[in-house]
This record gives structure tokens, sequence and C-alpha cells, in this order.
């Protein structure tokens, strides 16, 4: 596309990011905003969204900040919550459940060690309807294996939950495409922008960027072909959800470095160059704008992004995160219209 081309989208929607809480969630609320009519906020906050109070008040703080964003709220599963507190969320609002593998990544030292853990609290969420959220990774595997190491446990819970809806989240890897395409149609995914855009050697092929460092990691060049063609297929198995999981930068430059890549800022922009590469920005507005919510059962939302073809340089900082390509110039930009 030539300098100065332009894209209108519908209002993308975006079906996973870490707000935070505390200080800088307003910031993190209103970046989103600023390019996304509804998204789908994480609970993996400290302490949890397990109980309808924490979630309305969270909700209530997320409306506060960003009152032209939607935020479509999950609850965390943990062990020993029991059924009451599930419905308890769901009357509160929720329309996903979150499973986190104990030990998965950030925050979930206190989520599922065995799937039996959790069976009534399944049980009732399918009864119900609600999404069942699932960060796919085997924590006790090798760091690359982990994703494909957990699809046997994907794959039991869509056997033993006939009817339960579920989404796996930020697919990683070729290997995990490839079984969804062949799970019913009640199983999808979300796909991220820095899955879309990285590998593993943009991570640490040279210097360390820790703004990349997040889980699932980044891999090879042909798992990153194969999400890309996964986004790119007009299937309504794939759809956005960009875990824009921001960490202050004192925190991402120390000696441990937490995982998780702020891209709320920048979605669209990565987005647009990928499709871009791909040859199919025709298919841009279906990935961001139409297959999740269709997932989600969601109504069409009123309002539009403008992508424009045009050069602009990512900041150092944003919110106090470092994003993605920190100080590097991209050449698309979004504008948010009424
Ligand atoms: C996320 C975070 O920081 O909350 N980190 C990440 O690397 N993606 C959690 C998550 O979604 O795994
Ligand atoms: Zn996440």
């Amino acid at each position: 596309m030539n300098d100065g081309y332009q894209l209108q989208l519908a209002l993308p929607d975006d079906f996973h990011v870490h707000l935070r809480q505390g200080t800088q969630l307003p910031a993190y609320a209103r970046r989103s905003a600023a390019q996304f009519g509804r998204i789908l906020v994480m609970p993996n906050t400290l302490p949890p969204i397990c109980d309808g109070a924490a979630l309305r008040s969270y909700r209530a703080e997320i409306h506060t900040a960003a009152p032209d964003c939607q935020a479509l709220m999950t609850f965390k599963l943990v062990p020993g919550m029991g059924t009451a507190a599930v419905q308890d969320c769901i009357e509160a609002g929720a329309i996903a459940g979150k499973y986190y593998p104990a030990g998965a990544t950030t925050n979930a030292a206190d989520g599922v060690a065995d799937p039996q853990q959790i069976s009534d609290e399944l049980a009732l969420m399918q009864e119900l309807d609600i999404v069942l959220s699932i960060h796919a990774e085997d924590p006790l595997s090798p760091a690359m294996e982990r994703e494909a190491a957990f699809l046997p446990i994907v794959e039991r819970l869509i056997r033993n939950y006939p009817k339960l809806r579920i989404v796996l989240e930020h697919l990683s890897s070729a290997a995990a495409v490839a079984a969804i395409s062949n799970w019913p149609e009640r199983v999808a995914a979300t796909l991220t922008a820095h899955h879309l855009t990285y590998t593993i050697d943009d991570l640490l092929g040279d210097k360390l960027q820790p703004a990349l460092f997040c889980k699932p990691l980044l891999k090879s060049a042909a798992d990153r072909a194969a999400l890309l063609q996964a986004a790119t297929s007009g299937s309504p198995r794939f759809f956005f959800g960009s875990d824009s999981a921001p960490h202050p930068a004192d925190a991402k430059l120390s000696a441990a470095a937490p995982a998780g890549s702020y891209t709320a800022p920048l979605a669209l922009p990565l987005l647009a160059r990928c499709f871009e590469a791909a040859g199919r920005l025709d298919r841009l507005e279906y990935f961001v704008s139409r297959a999740g919510a269709d997932f989600y059962q969601l109504p069409p939302k009123q309002g539009s992004v403008l992508l424009t073809k045009k050069a602009w340089r990512i900041p150092e900082r944003i919110d106090d995160a470092i994003p993605p390509e920190a100080g590097r110039l991209i050449n698309w930009q979004a504008q948010r219209l009424p």
C-alpha cells in the first residue's frame, strides 16, 4: 500500500487484555479504549477476580477510567472456589471463566493443577453456557513445548464437557493451530499481535528484548507462519486477543523480568503490518471486529477505526512500560472514530 492509504474498520474488540489494578489501571484502560470498543478483561489481579463483588467493583473502576469502552468481565477459576462463587460471578455479568494452570504465568500460583479440581465449576459453566478461557500451557514441560504438551488436557476437557464452549488463549504454535482446526466448532482461539509478528529470535537472537518476553514464549518462523495463516484465513475459529500485559519498566529491566508484552498501544498498527505483508488486509476487519464478537454472541458495536499508512515513532516508554520496538518507526497509525 502507498503512503497515505486509508482503511476504515468497524470498531474492533480485544478479547484478552490485562489492565492490572491501582494507579496505572486508568492509563491502561484508556490506551485500550483508544482502539477498541469492547475488551475482555483478564482476572489475574492480586487478589484475583473470583466473586461477584470483586468483579463489579473492578468493572466500575474500568468504566470510570474509560467510559467509551465496554469492559467484558472474566473470573479466575481457582481450586475450591465452588459453584456458588461461579454463579455469583455470572450473575455479576462474567462472560468467561479463566483457567490458568498453576504456575503457568504471571499471578497464576493459585491456578489449577488438575482439571478435576474444578469439575463442578466447569459443569456449571457448561450448563449456563459460559465460555471457558484457557491459558493452555503445561508449566512442567520444557519452555518451548508447554503449549503442545497441554493439548491432550484440552482434548479431555472437550470430551468430558460436550457442550462447553472453549477459547484457547494466545496461540503460539503450529501444533495448536492444527488442533483447533480439528476440534469441534465450539472450540476457538485468540491470536495476539506479537505472536503474529515476532519469533523467538526477535526476543533473544541478538540483544535480549525484555519487552517481547511473554507467556507463551514466541516460537519459530514456521509457527508464526501457521498463526498468520490462521489469522488471515477468514475462519470464525481464530480472532483477536492482544494479551497486552504491561509491567513497569523497572520490573521488566530487573534481573528477574516478568512475562508480558505491552502491546495495546500499537496493536492495530502491528496487525495492519502483518496482514498487509500477508496480502490480506481485506481480512483484517473480520479478524479484529467480527469473528470474536460472533463467538461470544455479542451484537455489532457502533463506531469505527481509521487505519492510515503513515510512519510514526514508537515511544521508548508508554505508561511507564516498554512497548515492543520502542524507539523504532512503524508504518501504520490507528485512530478511533465516533
Ligand atoms: C500475562 C500477565 O502479565 O498478566 N503475561 C504474559 O506473559 N502473557 C499473563 C498471561 O496471559 O499469561
Ligand atoms: Zn494474558
